[in-house]
């Protein structure tokens, strides 16, 4: 039969059914199992009842410990408990035959859908008699629920047992449960029930029952089980009866039935139970990608690139940060309407509020760990990697190793709070959370999470969100300082390093025009006259300062510490050199000779060992900042976006040096015929297709747009076919005219 109803072929319809008219069953006794019935022993001898051999027989008493106030009157009463039979069992009517006796049963009473248990094949319905006579042991059919039934009838013996007060009776009860059997295997000593008549005489009854509540055994939703206490009752209220008015009164107790319901669909939703393991997934799946979009700027060194042309640290970050932040918001819309169109629980259910605030706390602070992280990561195939194992991994751990300690009540909170800390685990436990709630309110119909329910003992969502502001609260200025740290060796490096050299040494042995190779014996230690005539210049103009001059190094030196035992290696030597406006200055000499090195203290990338440099009276090692506002660089290796032009890439670095609109749009054109890459739309190009000399020119074009005041190029020539080279000479050469110009090369021009 697969209509729906309270059926044994198909139990599982009865939690989905309208059930309008339950089912009525007789209202049975709750008894004790056969081997952990009542007896008395050698070690606790318990009065009146029999010893441990009646285990065996399985024939053991159900038996009910009595007490109150008169005694007379409780032994009288105890003694109608149990009616005894008086005519034979007949069940055509067992509703009302067993009404007038004392039916019970062993069978615990939970999953039970709306069937009484021991009316169903296989279990056994006591009779409880004063006195049990041999052969009673019976079948019998009956019409009870759904199909008829062959049901094995047996009789038990009740014992009712007087005791001198409520605490013996108390203390009894547990008896049994507290000491266990100590011959055959660990069973406890169990009562039926317990009575206290108290102050009942013949114009009231006042009782207090003992009953065992344990059999009640509701752990979850889904159980309903039943405590089988109303026949309790009524046995004593038919004996008070019988008391006052003779046997021939009763008070019968015909049936007992579940409260009607109605249906209700199979809600089952899965979204909910693999939700938090899945969901954690797709939101930390921006994670590497946030993470090696930043160590690819820093991998090609295209930050630095930027910086160099002046874009300061702040509106970096908060571009990026900016950026990052519409792109995971755009990404959690997409995630929770998605979602919500097809009806997951896990959305509809729990208060939108709620997850609107949980998802953007999670991507400010998963933002501020991509940044984190990215401070200590160098290679983007490196970062790819940690990326994906983090993604996978704290989504794995979550699910398989922190969703236990949850779920382990004895687990201790304050550590998996401190797990929580790595914000793969908040964020699966902010979605274990919401998950649950989702489950909970589709299977009973009620709301999911709201923000009421971030007061309940056992939702971790309040420590979660907690956890996390004050996370991103710390890592976000960590990671920028990490960052100014690490970059250019700005920020408090650059600041201990002034600290360190403030006894700056005045060596001025001997300053050197040409660069030696170092380590070989061939550097001319001995002063040229030319560099005697500069150095006095140099200190000339540090004395009196002269606006007409855009660079002034005094006593430049750059010492790189040897590694693994290595010897130090001198790159330059005491340079100084002062560089008026309008002229070009070249340094030539062979690979080694400490051009670039030079180059590289100019431009912030390295701090000078010792002595220091002036750009229009600025301090390299102080205002390298300022100084970046009048700079233009062309680095020995190019710093390109692959994936723009060179038009963008012109437009980029013109806005960086406030160029706007027209001015802007001139500029980069002019820029791009300047360095033959004007015609045939080559500057529309992505710059990934350009040949090895094309890049060259754009570096060249770059550094010298927006107007900088000083120019450092350091090799622009590589790579680059004669013609190229002559048209760059002939760029170089209408560039200097208001400005200084710095550049090395191998050859000369
Ligand atoms: C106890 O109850 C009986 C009635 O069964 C009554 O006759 C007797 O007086 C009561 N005893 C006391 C002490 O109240
Ligand atoms: C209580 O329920 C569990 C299942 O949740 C079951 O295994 C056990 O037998 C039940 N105990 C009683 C006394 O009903
Ligand atoms: C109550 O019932 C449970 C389940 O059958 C049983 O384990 C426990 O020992 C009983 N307690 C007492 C005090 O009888």
């Amino acid at each position: 039969r697969t209509e729906c109803g309270v059926q044994y072929s198909t139990q599982d319809q009865v939690a989905t059914c309208p059930i309008p008219s339950p089912p009525r069953w007789p209202a049975v006794l709750q008894l004790p199992p056969a081997e952990s019935r009542a007896v008395g022993t050698a070690s606790q001898p318990l009065d009146g009842l029999p010893g441990p051999a009646c285990w065996d027989t399985r024939s053991c008493p159900a038996a009910f410990l009595v007490t109150g106030g008169n005694r007379s009157l409780a032994q009288s009463l105890s003694g109608q408990l149990f009616p005894a039979l008086t005519s034979p069992l007949n069940f055509s009517d067992y509703l009302h035959t067993l009404s007038k006796i004392v039916p019970g049963s062993e069978a615990p009473a939970s999953f039970r859908q709306f069937l009484e248990p021991s009316f169903t094949p296989g279990n056994t319905l006591y009779i409880v008699q004063p006195r049990c006579r041999s052969n009673f042991s019976q079948t019998v059919s009956v019409n009870a629920g759904p199909k008829p039934l062959k049901l094995n009838v047996d009789c038990i013996q009740g014992l009712s047992l007087w005791r001198e007060s409520a605490s013996v009776i108390n203390d009894e009860l547990f008896k049994g449960y507290r000491q266990q059997r100590e011959s055959g295997g660990g069973k406890a000593n169990e009562f039926a029930a317990g009575y206290d008549f108290l102050s009942t005489n013949t114009d009231s009854l006042d009782i207090s029952i003992w009953f065992n509540s344990t059999y009640n055994n509701n752990t979850g939703v889904f159980e309903m089980a039943l405590l089988r206490v109303p026949r309790l009752v009524n046995m004593v209220s038919d004996a008070y009866i019988k008391f006052l008015r003779g046997s021939g009164a009763e008070m019968l107790l015909e049936y007992v039935k579940d409260m009607p319901k109605v249906g209700s669909e199979l809600k089952l939703d899965l979204s909910s139970l693999l939700g938090a393991l899945f969901f954690t997934w797709i939101i930390e799946l921006l994670f590497p990608v946030i993470l090696t979009y930043l160590v690819y700027e820093k991998q090609q060194k295209l930050k630095i690139m930027m910086k160099m042309h002046g874009l300061k640290a702040g509106p970096y970050w908060m571009i990026t940060y900016t950026y990052f932040f519409a792109l995971s918001a755009l990404y959690m819309i997409l995630f929770v309407t998605f979602g919500s169109l097809i009806g997951l629980g896990f959305f509809t259910t729990n208060d939108y509020s709620i997850q609107i605030v949980f998802y953007f706390i999670y991507i400010n602070l998963q933002i501020a760990l991509a940044f984190f992280a990215a401070s200590f990561l160098y290679s983007v195939k490196i970062a790819t990697v940690v990326g994906y194992i983090y993604v996978f991994g704290s989504g794995l751990l979550g699910a398989f190793l922190l969703r236990f300690f949850i779920q382990d009540n004895s687990f201790p909170n304050g550590w998996i709070v401190v797990m929580e800390i790595i914000p793969g685990f908040s964020l699966y436990r902010g979605l274990y959370e919401l998950g649950q709630y989702a489950f909970t309110g589709t299977a009973m119909g009620t709301d999911g999470m709201t923000w009421s329910s971030l007061s309940d003992p056992v939702n971790g969502m309040r420590t979660v969100l907690i956890i996390m502001v004050v996370e991103w609260a710390i890592l976000l200025p960590l990671a920028f300082y990490l960052d100014q740290v690490s970059l250019l060796g700005g920020g408090l490096r650059k600041r201990l390093l002034i600290l360190l050299k403030c006894f700056k040494k005045r060596a001025a042995s001997f300053r050197m025009y040409s660069f030696g190779r170092l380590g070989s014996k061939v550097i001319v230690e001995m002063e040229n006259p030319d560099a005697t005539q500069e150095r006095e210049a140099v200190e000339q103009l540090l004395l009196e300062p002269n606006a007409n001059y855009a660079i002034i190094c005094d006593n430049l030196k750059k010492v790189y510490h040897g590694r693994d035992g290595n010897p130090d290696k001198l790159a330059v030597r005491g340079l100084s050199l002062a560089l008026p406006k309008g002229q070009c200055f070249g340094m030539l000499g062979p690979n080694g000779a400490g051009k670039t090195s030079f180059i590289s203290m100019m431009i912030g990338l390295v701090p000078p060992t010792s002595g220091t440099a002036y750009v229009h009276g600025m301090d390299i090692r102080t205002d390298m900042n300022e100084i970046y506002t009048y700079m233009g660089v062309c680095p020995q290796h190019d710093l390109l976006w692959e994936t723009l032009t060179g038009k963008e890439h012109l437009l980029f670095y013109g806005r960086l040096k406030n160029l706007k609109g027209a001015e802007l749009l001139k500029a980069t054109d002019d820029s791009l015929k300047s360095v033959n890459l004007f015609r045939g739309g080559v500057g529309d190009k992505q710059v990934g297709k350009y040949s090895g000399g094309m890049k060259r020119r754009l570096s060249v074009a770059i550094s010298l747009i927006g107007d900088p005041k000083v120019v450092f190029m350091d090799e622009p020539s590589t790579g680059l076919d004669p013609a190229s080279r002559n048209s760059l000479w002939s760029v170089v050469k209408e560039a200097k005219k208001n400005r200084a110009i710095i550049l090395t090369s191998i050859l000369f021009p």
